[in-house]
Parts: structure tokens; sequence; C-alpha cells
């Protein structure tokens, strides 16, 4: 039995730890470092209590973190990963719009006159929108929507999903996932539906092709294979990027302060 004191070398390392979004954000580097105002804005999760969600799906994918957000910033996959599920051909001659503010990057597909990809207007005539928002670190919110073509594409609230990435390992990712939608009791099943259409394409269409590209860079450093570079990939390699200047800045402050 102990006497109240903790012997020296059987401390437990403690991490900063924040609950928010219904979210456990948890701060692995140097603590003195550790900046809550720095969790991205994902207040659209739906909050306890307010009806039935899709929210707090999971899955483990067999690659490295940056290929899942590559992945995801280059909504132009849509068409051809998951063609005939979510894409079709009408989609494919949209060009990404992409764009950068407060530590955001926006990849911007507008797609007007397509046929629905998916959504209640499935196969009809419409005009079309995919923008995901890549929030630092590894956190993505996606817009979408559809609507006649020709009126005003005003954004629904319940139709934002969430891309929440954690590195497990170099070669493997957490990867969280929901919508904001809010269903009512009598609409209850819609959530499982949107969450098991969600998870069949997550899992059977992106992730083979992502665990693929996984398996053939063979543990290379991604820019050591120089990687031809398509139009579609501007925002995914803009995240790239400025996930390298975030570690190396971070190394400089962690540097600076054991000096
Ligand atoms: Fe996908």
């Amino acid at each position: 039995m102990g006497r109240g004191h903790i012997p020296a070398g059987t401390g437990i390392r403690s991490y900063p730890i924040v609950e928010r979004y219904r979210i456990v954000w948890i701060w692995l580097g140097d603590p003195a470092l550790a900046d809550e105002s720095q969790i991205p804005d994902l207040s659209l999760v739906p909050a306890e209590g307010t009806g039935h969600h899709n929210i707090g799906n999971y899955l483990n994918v067999k690659c490295n973190y940056l290929l899942e957000i590559d992945n995801l910033m280059d909504l132009s996959h849509v068409n051809f990963i998951h063609f005939g599920s979510l894409g079709n051909d009408s989609m494919r001659a949209a060009e990404v719009k992409v764009t950068e503010e407060e530590g955001k990057v926006r990849a911007d597909l507008w797609m007007p006159g397509t046929l629905c990809g998916f959504g209640e207007m499935q196969g009809q005539p419409c005009d079309q929108w995919n923008n995901m928002v890549w929030m630092q670190p590894t956190s993505m919110l996606l817009e979408f929507g559809a609507v006649p073509p020709g009126e005003e594409p005003i954004q629904d609230p319940h139709k934002y999903a969430f891309h929440i990435i954690t590195p497990e390992t170099e070669h493997s990712t957490h990867y969280f996932y929901g919508t904001s939608a809010c269903f009512s009791d009598a609409d209850a099943s819609q959530a499982k539906l949107i969450c098991d259409a969600q998870t069949q394409a997550f899992l059977t269409e992106d992730n083979p092709m992502i665990e693929a590209v996984e398996d053939r860079m063979g543990g290379a450093e991604f820019w050591s294979l120089r990687p031809a570079i398509l139009p579609s990939d501007a925002a995914g390699i803009r995240v790239r990027r400025r996930l390298e200047q975030m570690c190396r800045a971070e190394r400089a402050r962690a540097s600076d302060r054991s000096q």
C-alpha cells in the first residue's frame, strides 16, 4: 500500500484535452503549446437532444492520413470513384475553384446543368454543388446541395458532412464522419439510411482505392515519388503545404522553448 506519494518513474504522462462539438480533442505535443482557440469550428455538428442524427461514424483506413485528405479535397473523385452511386458522367466537366482564407482551404465544385448525383433529386436535371472546406489541421466540412436548374443555390443547414481525420500510425488513419442533418422521431430511420449510404460508399469505393495507393507507394515519402499533379489536386496540395508549414512552425516553437 502507498502512503499517498507517487514514486518517481511511475507517473503517467497526461495530455491537454477539451471536449467540444461532442468530440474530444487531444493535444499530443508540448502541453505549453496547446491552444484551444485552434480547435476547428465544427459548430454545425448537431447538439444533443435536437433529434436523431447521423454522427459518430468511424472507419479505420490503412493509409497515411494525408492520402485520406488528398481524396476528400479532390471532389472530382466523386464522378470516378463513386460513379453510379453518388456520381455520374454529367458532373465530369466541372472545374474546381480553390481559395484560402483565415487558415481554411476551400475547394468549390459548382456543377450547373448536370444530373443530380445523390439525394432527393438523384438523376434529375439540376444545378448542384460539392464544396469542401479544410480546417487546420485535419477536419473537413462538405457543403452539398442541388436545386432545379436556374434556381438560387441556397445551402441547406442540414446538408453539411463532417470528415475528421486522426493519424493512427504512419500507415493507418482514424476516419470519423457524419452529417448535420437532424430528424424527428417519425423520420428517425433517415439518419440510419444516410449513415449506411455513406459507410457503403467509403468502405467499398474510397477505401480500396486509397489503400491501394498506400500499398503502391511502398512506404516512400510522397514528394520523392514525383507525383503527377492534376488541376483537381490543387486543394489537396495546398493542404499538404499548409500542414508542412504547421509542422515546421511547431517544431521551431518547441525548439525555442527547450533552449
Ligand atoms: Fe469519396
